[in-house]
């Protein structure tokens, strides 16, 4: 099997779409993700899966705190900018047009998202060149509102 079919055979799997955040020296660092499931209610548990060569991964070995954001279907350029390599975003490539607030921890949260969830690091397992970030959920919010969804390498919105 090639990576490509790979790739193709979980392109099926439709998911929503996130963006993770962390704060950096008060700086925003946000990252485009789909790896992230619900692991846990007792206590309550998420896992993000991050490429090992993402700025993300590090900030996320040092912070131990994160912010995952459920994107809104008008939210599609958000994640086109957080999906770009570090080198595009520092050229100023693409355009976020983004807002964010801080929770009591410090931790960006993204303007207009349909949930937020506050995350601190329970466990981090490498599993080949991804991390799986597993964490407790300590707050949520949740928004009306339709998600964007991704879907065979495309973004799609879930219609009528
Ligand atoms: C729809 C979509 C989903 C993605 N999901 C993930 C993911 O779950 N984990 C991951 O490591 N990268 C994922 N990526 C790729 C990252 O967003 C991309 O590598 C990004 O440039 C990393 O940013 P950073 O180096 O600033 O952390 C995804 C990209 C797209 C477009």
């Amino acid at each position: 099997m090639t990576q490509a079919e790979f790739r193709r055979a979980m392109g099926c799997f439709a998911t929503g779409v996130t963006i993770i955040t962390v704060d950096y020296e008060g700086e925003v660092q946000g990252m485009t993700a789909n790896a992230f499931a619900s692991v846990s209610l007792d206590p309550q548990l998420v896992l993000v899966c991050v490429d090992q060569r993402s700025r993300t991964h590090a900030h996320l070995h040092a912070k131990k705190r994160f912010g995952v954001n459920v994107l809104a279907e008008n939210q599609r350029a958000v994640s086109e900018y957080y999906a770009l390599p570090a080198e595009a975003q520092d050229r100023g490539e693409g355009e976020a047009r983004t807002r964010f607030e801080r929770t009591a921890h410090g931790t960006p949260v993204l303007q207009g998202a349909l949930a937020y969830l506050e995350c601190r690091l329970h466990t981090a397992q490498d599993a080949g060149d991804h991390t799986i970030f597993i964490a407790e959920v300590e707050d949520v919010v949740v928004r009306e509102g339709d998600p964007l969804l991704y879907f065979r390498g495309k973004y799609r919105s879930i219609g009528p």
